[in-house]
């Protein structure tokens, strides 16, 4: 579907009463129960286009300086399209603008997609989670083709 880059987009915060948008978080995630594991105490924020829900993308607190994309997702018929950028531009400005200095994101050793744009978008990689995905989830994980082993860990620092 084509995005309309002349119309405003708004990221809000999920309010209590709508609906979790699992839909799109288990493009980012493999099973609910890992979702549901990870967006406790987290913030899930929303980008609405044409009255529909488009993209997610949820905010962990680490400490007093530092924020983290936990996940990040848009609708497979939106992506390619700037979306996943603007995004995480909104999010580094909201951490910005509530007194946060940096802003860490994780990623798939094979996910070359996401380290790409990550790092255009000014992430640096820091650290290597080694075997995250083999020791943390019940079944292996493959992307392109290759069985996801390590988390890789990027920063930005906000300014
Ligand atoms: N191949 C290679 N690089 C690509 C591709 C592609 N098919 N599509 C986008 N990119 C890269 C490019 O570098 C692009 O920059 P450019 O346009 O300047 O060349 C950059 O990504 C930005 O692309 P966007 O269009 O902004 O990205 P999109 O709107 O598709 O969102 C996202 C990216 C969120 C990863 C989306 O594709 C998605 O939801 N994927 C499935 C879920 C997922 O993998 N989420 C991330 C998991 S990790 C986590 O959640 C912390």
């Amino acid at each position: 579907m084509t995005f309309d880059t002349e119309k405003e987009l708004v990221v809000r915060p999920l309010q209590p009463h709508e609906e979790i948008p699992y839909d799109l978080l288990l493009l980012a995630e493999e099973t609910i129960e890992a979702i549901d594991k990870h967006i406790k105490n987290a913030e899930i924020y929303i980008l609405e286009y044409e009255s529909r829900i488009i993209a997610v993308y949820v905010l962990q607190i680490i400490d007093n300086c530092t924020l983290e994309i936990k996940y990040i997702a848009v609708d497979a018929g939106y992506q390619g399209q700037g979306i996943g950028k603007f995004l995480l531009e909104d999010a580094a400005s909201k951490a910005h603008a509530r007194g946060y200095s940096s802003m860490i994101i994780g990623t798939g050793d094979v996910a070359v997609m996401q380290l790409n744009l990550y790092q255009k978008a000014g992430f640096v990689i820091y650290d290597k989670k080694e075997n995250f995905f083999i020791n943390n989830y019940p079944e292996p994980i493959y992307e392109n083709g290759v069985q996801l082993k390590d988390m890789i860990m990027l920063r930005k620092e906000l300014r």
